[in-house]
C-alpha cells in the first residue's frame, strides 16, 4: 500500500474541508437501529449501497450478514475512489470496485464469516471512479429497489435528486440542515420524503480517517487507534413508510393571542416549541424544524418553510417578530 503526501496549499485545504465532511463512516449500531424497522420493505428486494466500499462499509456488512433473515434478492455495493490525487487519495494503487452478492453461497440464515467473504475477493473493478453520477453506476442504480447508505454530504442535493429521478425507494443518513434546501424541502412538503424512525435528537458517532484533524470537541480514539467524531443534527431520510409516523401527536395547549405572537409580515403565529402547538387553531403556525421528528402527515399539513413560502413578501428570508429574525421555521396547519 503506497502512501502519498502533498504540500498543503490553499486549494488542498479547501478540498480538505470538503472531503472531511464526506469521509464519515457510519457505525453498525446506528444502521441496525434504523434498518430493523423496515423488514417488510426489504423482503425480496435488491439493495444498493452506492457510496460504500464493500470491504469496509457497515451498510454492506449489515445487509450481507442479514441477507437471508431479511429475505433479500440481491445486494449491490459500489465505492468511490477519487482519481485526482490529493491529500486524501491515500491508496493510489486501489481502484473503485463494485460487488453484487446474491446469497447463493448460503443455504440458511446462518451468518457466514465476513472476513472469509472478504478474502474471496468477489469485487469487480469499475471502469471509472465509482461516482454515483457515472453511467456504469446509474446502470446498477436502475437494478436496485432500495438505496441505503450515507452519501457524501457535500453532494447531498444532487444525490437525492438522482434517487428521485430514477424513482427509487431510499433510506439514507445525513444532516438535518438538508431540510432547509429548497428541493429537499419540496419533497418533505409533498410527502415524498420524511425523517426515519430511530434518530430524533442528540449526536451520533462516526468513524473518520486517520488523517482527520481531531481538533473538534467530542472526538475519541479507540483501543485500536481508530478515530471517531460526534456529529450533531444527524437524521435518517427515507420514503419507506413505518407505522409510528402515523401516531397522533398529543396536544394540550389552547390558543390565545397573548401567548402566541404573530409574524410581522406573514399571516401565521409563532410556536417556539412543538409541545406548545395549540390544539384548537386552524390557521398557519410556524414551528421549529424538529417538528419533522414528530410529524404525522394524517394530522398536519406542511405549508412551507419560512423563506420559501410563495406568498411570503420577504421570500428568501426568515420570519421576523417585531423586527427580530426567528430561527428556521416550518409552516404547518392542522388537517381537518
Ligand atoms: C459520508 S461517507 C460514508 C461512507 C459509507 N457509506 C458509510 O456510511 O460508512 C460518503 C462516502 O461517499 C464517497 N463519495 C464521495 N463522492 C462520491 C461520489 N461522487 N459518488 C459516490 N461516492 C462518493 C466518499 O468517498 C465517502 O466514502
Amino acid at each position: 500500500m503506497r502512501i502519498y503526501s502533498y504540500n498543503m496549499g490553499n486549494e488542498t485545504l479547501n478540498k480538505a474541508s470538503k472531503a472531511k465532511n464526506d469521509e464519515f463512516y457510519t457505525q453498525l449500531s446506528d444502521i441496525e437501529k434504523e434498518c430493523w424497522h423496515y423488514e417488510e420493505h426489504f423482503k425480496g428486494k435488491t439493495i444498493l449501497c452506492n457510496c460504500d466500499d464493500p470491504r469496509v462499509s457497515r451498510f454492506f456488512y449489515f445487509f450481507y450478514a442479514n441477507f437471508r433473515t431479511l429475505g433479500l434478492k440481491r445486494l449491490i455495493a459500489t465505492c468511490y475512489k477519487n482519481l485526482n490525487p490529493d491529500l486524501f487519495s491515500q491508496n493510489l494503487d486501489e481502484q473503485a470496485v463494485y460487488c453484487i452478492y446474491d446469497g447463493t453461497d448460503r443455504a440458511d440464515d446462518v451468518f457466514k464469516d465476513y472476513d472469509a467473504f472478504i478474502k474471496q475477493n468477489k469485487w469487480e473493478v469499475l471502469k471509472g471512479d465509482g461516482d454515483f453520477h457515472s453511467p456504469e453506476c446509474i446502470e446498477l442504480l436502475k437494478q436496485a429497489d432500495i438505496v441505503c447508505t450515507n452519501p457524501p454530504f457535500s453532494l447531498f442535493r444532487e444525490y437525492i435528486a438522482q434517487l428521485v429521478e430514477y424513482d427509487k425507494k431510499f433510506l439514507i443518513i445525513g444532516n438535518m440542515n438538508a431540510i432547509t434546501y429548497k428541493d429537499c424541502f419540496k419533497l418533505i412538503k409533498e410527502n415524498k420524503m420524511w425523517m426515519g424512525r430511530s434518530i430524533h435528537s442528540g449526536d451520533r458517532e462516526f468513524g473518520v480517517p486517520d488523517y482527520y484533524p481531531l481538533t473538534a470537541a467530542g472526538y475519541r480514539i479507540d483501543d485500536n487507534g481508530k478515530k471517531f467524531i460526534r456529529v450533531k443534527g444527524v437524521r435518517w431520510f427515507t420514503n419507506l413508510d413505518y407505522k409510528e409516523r402515523h401516531e397522533k401527536l398529543d396536544l394540550y395547549r389552547k390558543y390565545t393571542a397573548e401567548k402566541y405572537p404573530h409574524y410581522d409580515s406573514y399571516d401565521a403565529i409563532e410556536v417556539g416549541k412543538v409541545a406548545d402547538i395549540p390544539e384548537d387553531l386552524d390557521g398557519a403556525m410556524g414551528v421549529p424544524i424538529t417538528f419533522l421528528d414528530k410529524y404525522n402527515p394524517d394530522q398536519f399539513e406542511i405549508i412551507g418553510i419560512d423563506r420559501y413560502v410563495e406568498d411570503n413578501p420577504h421570500y428568501g428570508h426568515r420570519f421576523k417578530i417585531n423586527g427580530k429574525e426567528m430561527y428556521a421555521r416550518i409552516l404547518i396547519k392542522r388537517k381537518k
